[in-house]
């Protein structure tokens, strides 16, 4: 997977792509990340990025021109189907199924991270973004939503979780799309609470069949819109 991020504050990256299961991946090549400092792109000698609103009102917008070359630059470092996406509260809603189809772009895919109170229109015209976006709530810049969206992609890729099986297993990837169920781990008895005794039995079938009890439950529970039609109701 190859991902390009297109921002005002590489720097924030930097902790995130060095430590975790982030880190391994890019330190084995699972996954490649560029980080495009937008300030390059910027004009003058003082790298200018934005300016005030045409029309007034409150905060500056980022220029045109530095955005589009940022973007042109990290494109031109992918093949030719390379996704661009910007990331702005107007966007489709980022979801599971949206974090497969990343994981597997065969060109990979450019983040661009919006800040203040926006872009120049024409850019993101010219540009043709696809939009993307966390949920119905204003975040001050599109790096927290690039930082998540590299996350739950990454760890799609085969081989980034040490087992493979795991992020098959998460919750909005079992094969209905259903919340996790719960987890335990030692001891079996802990202040009063023991282990739910399916899960002791060594029964690999009747541990599935909890499991997946577990989760019908919790979904319907907490979750009523992600049921799968049969089991509504
Ligand atoms: N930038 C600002 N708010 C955002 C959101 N909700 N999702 C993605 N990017 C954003």
């Amino acid at each position: 997977m190859h991902v390009s991020i297109v921002t005002l504050f590489p720097e924030l990256f930097e902790p995130f792509l060095s430590a975790t299961v982030l880190g391994r991946a890019v330190q084995s090549g699972l996954i490649r990340v560029d980080c495009v400092p937008l300030r390059d792109y910027g004009e003058g000698r003082h790298r200018v990025v934005d300016d005030r609103p045409f029309g007034g009102g409150p905060g500056m917008v980022l220029l045109a021109e530095p955005v589009v070359q940022a973007v042109e630059a990290a494109r031109a470092a992918h093949g030719p189907g390379v996704r661009t996406i910007l990331l702005s509260p107007q966007g489709r809603r980022f979801d599971q199924p949206l974090a497969r189809e990343l994981a597997a772009a065969p060109d990979g895919f450019v983040l661009l991270c919006g800040r203040y109170e926006g872009i120049d229109e024409r850019a993101i015209q010219v540009l043709a973004p696809e939009e993307v976006s966390l949920g119905d709530y204003v975040l001050s810049g599109g790096e927290a939503a690039a930082i998540t969206v590299l996350d739950a992609t990454a760890r799609l890729v085969p081989g980034v979780l040490g087992d493979e099986r795991s992020p098959e297993e998460d919750s909005f990837s079992l094969p209905d799309g259903l919340l996790d169920h719960p987890h335990y781990t030692r001891p079996a008895s802990w202040r009063g609470h023991d282990v739910p005794p399916e899960l002791l039995t060594g029964n690999h079938a009747a541990i599935a069949a909890w499991r997946r009890a577990q989760a019908l439950e919790r979904t319907r529970a907490r979750r009523p819109d992600l049921l799968p039609k049969d089991e509504e109701a």
